[in-house]
C-alpha cells in the first residue's frame, strides 16, 4: 500500500474547519521583540511568533472526532464515563489493562518512579528525557543511558538510533542487578533527534527484562511514530499495520508513561498504563496524593474523552504517513541546500547541526541559540536550541557542561501547519545560510543557575 500518490507532491490528508490567524510581524518589529525578549525565544509572547516549532507537545490539533468527544466528557468526580473511555482506548489501542490518568508525561514519571525507584538505584533508559532524568534524580537514583554507539553519530543512517546497546545493559544488569528497579525505553528517542527503537532491540531488552526479572517500561509519548518508522526500516515489517506493530511494541513491556501531549494529540494529559494488580495499586495511591483520584488524575473528564479519541487517531496510517512525510520533506529540503541536519530523519522534527552550520561561533558563544535567534529575525520561526545553553554548567567545574553537539530543534506540531508554512521554514534556513559569516555569537547578561535556558537573557558579540 503507497502511503503517498508517486509523482504528486505531498498533501495534507484532511481540509481545514476551523482557523487562527497568524502575523508575521515587519523585521524591524521583530528585531524589536527578540532584543525585548532578552535575545530568549521562550520570552517571546505567541503573537509575536510567526512559525512556532518549539515543541510538538500540547500544540497539536484535534480532530473534529476528538472535539465532539469533548463536548460529552463526562465530569462525574469518580466512574466517569470518560474514564471508563480511555480505559478502552488503551486497552485497544495499547493493549494495558490498567490505566491511572496523569495531568502530563512527567507526573506519570512522578507517581511511577514513587512506586518503584529508591535512593542510589540506577534507572537504565536508551537515552533519558530531561524530565525523566530530573524524576530518576528526584528520587535519589542514578539515570544511565544507554544508547548505541550509531545513536551518537548524527550522520550515518543507521535506520533505528534509539536503540539500547544490549551488552551495555547486560553488562549492567549482571553487574548491578540488585540496584537497578526497573528498565526503560523511550520511544522515539526525543534527545537524538525523535529515533526510533527497533522492534527487534526492543525484544532483545525484554529478554534480558526478563531473564533478570526486571519489569521493562516504555516511555511511550511518540509510540505511533515509531510503530510507523517500524513499518518502515524494519524487515519484514512492511505488510503489517501500525496498529498491530504498535500492539506487539506494548505486549512487551509491563507499561509505559504516556505524555499524551505528543502522539494521541491533545493539549493536555498523561498516563501510566499498566499489567499488574499489584503495581497499579502502589501506583495509584501516589496519583491519589498528586494528581487527584484515579479515574481523573488531575484532568477535566473532557480532557479524557478528547485523549481516548486521540489515542485511536494516533496509529491511523494515513495520519502517520503524512506526519512522517512532512517532517521528512523539511528534512531533505535543508539537506539539500547544504544545512547539516541530523540524519536519517525521526519521527517529529528535524535538528540542525548548528556548531557545523555557524563554525566560527565557538561553543562557549552558543552557536544552537544564536541559530535560533537567526530564524527568529529572518522569518518569525521559532525553535529551540538544545545545546550548550540548554545544558547548563558543571556541577563540579563550574564551566559549561559542553555537549557534543550543539541543535536546533525544529518540531513539528501534528496537523497545525501546511507544506507551505514548512516550505518557509526551509527558505529561512537557505538565507540564513548564505549570510552565515555575519551571524554573531551571544553571551549572558542574565544567567539562572538552574534551568537557564528558560529564563536567562542574552546580548549579542
Ligand atoms: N518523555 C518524552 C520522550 C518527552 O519528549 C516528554 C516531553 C516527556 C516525556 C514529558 O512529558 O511534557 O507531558 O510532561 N517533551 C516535550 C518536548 C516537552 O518538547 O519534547 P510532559
Amino acid at each position: 500500500m503507497p502511503d503517498q500518490d508517486q509523482g504528486w507532491p505531498l498533501a495534507e490528508p484532511y481540509k481545514t474547519k476551523m482557523i487562527e490567524w497568524i502575523d508575521l510581524l515587519p523585521p524591524a518589529a521583530r528585531e524589536d521583540a527578540i532584543r525585548r525578549a532578552g535575545y530568549n525565544p521562550f520570552k517571546l509572547l505567541a503573537q509575536e511568533v510567526y512559525i512556532d516549532l518549539l515543541t510538538d507537545s500540547g500544540t497539536s490539533a484535534m480532530s473534529q472526532e476528538q472535539w465532539g468527544a469533548l463536548m460529552r466528557g463526562d465530569e462525574s468526580y469518580a466512574g466517569s464515563i470518560s474514564f471508563q473511555d480511555l480505559q478502552a482506548s488503551v486497552r485497544d489501542v495499547l493493549g494495558f489493562p490498567l490505566v491511572l490518568p496523569t495531568h502530563q508525561g512527567r507526573a506519570a514519571e512522578h507517581v511511577l518512579f514513587r512506586a518503584l525507584v529508591k535512593e542510589g538505584d540506577l534507572v537504565p533508559n536508551n537515552l533519558h528525557f530531561d524530565t525523566t532524568k530530573a524524576h530518576v534524580l528526584n528520587r535519589g537514583a542514578e539515570p544511565v543511558d544507554l544508547v548505541v554507539s550509531e545513536g551518537e553519530d548524527p550522520e550515518g543512517d543507521f535506520p533505528f538510533k534509539g536503540n539500547v546497546d544490549l551488552s551495555r545493559l547486560e553488562t549492567l544488569l549482571r553487574d548491578a542487578g540488585a540496584r537497578v528497579p526497573l528498565v526503560m525505553v523511550t520511544v522515539t528517542s526525543n534527545q537524538n533527534g525523535g529515533q526510533p527503537v527497533s522492534l527487534e532491540n526492543l525484544r532483545g531488552v525484554r529478554a534480558l527484562a526478563t531473564r533478570y526479572q526486571k519489569p521493562l517500561f516504555l516511555d511511550a509519548a511518540r509510540f505511533a511514530e515509531n510503530a510507523y518508522l517500524i513499518q518502515q526500516r524494519e524487515a519484514g515489517q512492511a505488510s503489517r499495520s501500525v496498529a498491530e506493530i504498535a500492539r506487539e511494541m506494548m505486549s512487551l513491556a509491563d507499561g509505559c508513561t504516556m505524555s499524551a501531549k505528543k502522539d494521541p494529540m491533545v493539549n493536555i494529559g498523561g498516563f501510566v498504563a499498566l499489567r499488574s494488580e499489584d503495581l497499579y495499586r502502589s501506583v495509584r495511591d501516589f496519583g491519589i496524593l498528586y494528581e487527584g483520584y484515579a479515574t481523573y488524575g488531575g484532568l477535566a473528564g473532557r480532557d479524557l474523552a478528547a485523549l481516548a479519541q486521540g489515542l485511536r487517531e494516533s496509529v491511523m496510517q494515513r495520519h502517520l504517513a503524512y506526519r512522517t512525510a512532512q517532517v521528512a520533506e523539511l528534512h531533505s529540503a535543508l539537506r539539500a541546500m547544504g544545512v547539516p541536519v541530523m540524519s536519517p530523519v525521526g519521527g517529529h522534527g528535524v535538528y540542525i547541526d548548528a556548531g557545523r552550520m555557524l563554525p566560527h561561533i565557538p561553543q562557549g558563544s552558543f552557536p544552537g541559540w544564536a541559530l535560533s535567534i537567526e530564524l527568529y529575525r529572518e522569518r518569525g520561526i521559532r525553535g529551540v536550541e538544545i545545546g550548550t545553553v540548554m545544558a547548563g554548567r558543571n556541577q563540579t567545574t563550574g564551566d559549561h557542561d559542553y555537549p557534543a553537539l550543539d541543535l536546533v530543534r525544529l518540531a513539528i506540531p501534528r496537523r497545525v501547519y501546511s507544506q507551505a508554512h514548512l516550505s518557509q521554514v526551509a527558505e529561512a534556513c537557505r538565507r540564513i545560510l548564505a549570510r552565515r559569516d555575519s551571524i554573531p555569537g551571544y553571551r549572558f547578561t542574565f544567567e539562572p543557575p538552574t534551568l537557564r535556558h528558560f529564563a536567562a537573557e542574552f546580548e549579542p558579540l
